[in-house]
């Protein structure tokens, strides 16, 4: 039998992430108006709730976390930032999952937002959770360095959008109607998937006040990481049920879309992810033994059941 891909130490601290980082999501969808708020309208909270709370594998604010601890920075000084990432990946789903894109029905083993509300709820829900990230990351509370707060809010906002994971959804639907060849695919998925995860892992280094070099060999292993994640998702679609994903299965060849997977066959994408998470390791060598985490984190996205 093969060894399992991760330890249990970073379980239990994949674990710690995980609950920390909710704690602080349900703290940000409270039900009274915050200051400078006039009113929560609830049931666009309850949808808010319905797509942030009780699931998700918190994989984006564990990497926050786990970069930013490489800077000594402890998890409790990285939570605000992590909860931040993880409103703007939400807002992903939710929209990704609309009608008008990808059509799912089921989403962190629940109805998606469209369904368990309406269309025009899920629109809002994705748009308050996407302006509710840079909310918190502009808080005082998210780094005593406004100049700080400032580059993660930069981040994030390039990350997220046209040139990044807006962008790479964009060409997404546009394969679904044409060829994409190798090169255009991972172009894609760096965008996509990539440019969200390689954040992350900038997030810390600038949560730590990283010198440049090391916040470059993070970014780096983020987007090696990010190609690795989305091979494994995209892996997963083709052999995992709904039932052990939570969401459709098997969808990404019925709708026709590009993704290595359908492009290499099963052999050689999952060749193509084994090079990933050699190429996250690699870049790490900066850190030396402290990356560990890192490390594993790489192993835990390729092999992930989920
Ligand atoms: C799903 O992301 C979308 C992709 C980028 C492949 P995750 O697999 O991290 O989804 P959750 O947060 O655990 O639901
Ligand atoms: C999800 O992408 C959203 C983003 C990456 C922005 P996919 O459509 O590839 O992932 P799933 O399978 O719905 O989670
Ligand atoms: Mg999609
Ligand atoms: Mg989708």
């Amino acid at each position: 039998m093969n060894p399992p891909p991760t330890s249990p130490d970073f379980a239990a601290q994949r674990a710690a992430v995980a609950a920390a980082v909710e704690a602080r999501l349900q703290a940000l969808l409270a039900d009274d108006p915050r200051p400078g708020e006039i009113a929560r309208p609830p049931r666009l909270v309850a949808a808010m709730r319905h797509a942030l709370l009780g699931g998700g594998k918190r994989f984006r604010p564990y990497l926050v976390v786990a970069s930013a601890a490489l800077f000594d920075v402890p998890m409790a000084a990285a939570l605000d930032a992590a909860a931040a990432v993880e409103c703007l990946h939400t807002y992903s789903l939710v929209h990704d999952d609309l009608p008008a894109m990808d059509d799912d029905d089921l989403r962190r083993g629940r109805p998606t937002v469209h369904r368990a509300f309406d269309e025009a709820t899920a629109i809002l829900a994705g748009d308050a959770l996407l302006t509710l990230a840079f909310d918190v990351l502009a808080r005082d509370g998210t780094h005593p360095d406004p100049a700080v707060r400032a580059a993660l809010v930069l981040a994030l906002a390039r990350a997220a959008g046209l040139g990044g994971m807006v962008g790479g959804q964009m060409l997404d639907l546009e394969a679904e109607r044409s060829t994409f060849d190798e090169a255009a695919i991972r172009r894609m998925q760096a965008m996509k998937t990539g440019a969200l995860i390689a954040c992350c892992c900038e997030m810390g280094a600038l949560l730590g006040r990283a010198p440049e070099p090391h916040r470059a060999a993070l970014a780096s292993y983020g987007r090696e990481l990010g190609l690795a994640f989305q091979i494994a998702d995209d892996l997963l679609d083709l052999e995992a049920s709904a039932e052990a994903l939570g969401k459709a299965a098997a969808k990404d060849a019925a709708r026709g879309k590009a993704t290595l997977v359908a492009r290499l066959g099963p052999a050689e994408a999952r060749a193509a992810l084994a090079s990933a998470v050699a190429a996250c390791a690699d870049a790490l060598a900066p850190f030396g033994g402290r990356a560990g985490r890192l490390v594993e984190a790489a192993r835990f996205a390729a092999e992930r059941p989920s």
